[in-house]
């Protein structure tokens, strides 16, 4: 997923999307999980706003590439690091608002992501996702050529939105399917 098809519609569709759903996050501290090479971390400083983004991803390489294309940004708005989003490495409420550029459904214990993700969101923090469901990963170039966890632990709109509010970020009828229903968006608030 980390190629300029993606990126591109990542700037101009799906930024656009999450934006006019929760709005800017200017001058808030920031988290984004998985972040990959960074493309969406960018977004979230030049498009929302935020004054501060700490980002991670599981795999080195992928914060080794971040740190290339994101070595613009200083060392005190930008944190990179190694990490698992089933085991966030911050504090209990610690930011104002998280983003998911796709990554959960590639956590076979996603609902624990989701847990994590709620305990470092403070009250009122925003949970800005972007997710592929079930019916993307059931089809057969996803199945074929993308590496995803088995259909026991995929999901659609509804058990996601209800794992959601279930860990206390309310959705309700914030969140959009895209393409047949492949992607959901959409923004929640803690509790
Ligand atoms: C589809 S890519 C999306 C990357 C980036 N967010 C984007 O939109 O371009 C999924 C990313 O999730 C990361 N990832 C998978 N499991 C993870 C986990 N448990 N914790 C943190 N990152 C994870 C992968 O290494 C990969 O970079």
């Amino acid at each position: 997923m980390n190629n300029p098809v993606r990126a591109g519609l990542q700037r101009r569709y799906e930024a656009r999307l999450l934006e006019r759903l929760g709005g800017r996050v200017e001058g808030k501290r920031v988290l984004e999980i998985g972040c990959g090479r960074g493309v969406g971390t960018e977004i979230i400083f030049e498009r929302f706003g935020a004054r501060e983004v700490h980002a991670f991803d599981v795999d080195p390489d992928m914060i080794e590439q971040a740190r290339i294309g994101l070595s613009a940004y200083s060392p005190d708005r930008l944190k990179l690091a190694v990490g698992d989003v089933t085991a966030i490495e911050a504090p209990d409420a610690s930011f104002d608002a998280v983003f998911d550029f796709a990554i959960i459904h590639h956590v076979p214990n996603w609902k624990d992501a989701v847990c994590e993700v709620a305990r470092v969101l403070k009250p009122e923090g925003l949970f800005f996702f972007e997710e592929v469901t079930s019916y993307a990963l059931g089809r057969w170039f996803y199945r074929t050529f993308l590496e995803h966890p088995m259909s026991q632990h995929w999901f659609g709109k509804d058990l996601f939105v209800s794992e959601l509010e279930r860990q206390g970020i309310l959705v309700g009828n914030n969140v959009v399917e895209r393409f047949f229903g492949d992607f959901i968006i959409g923004v929640g608030r803690r509790m």
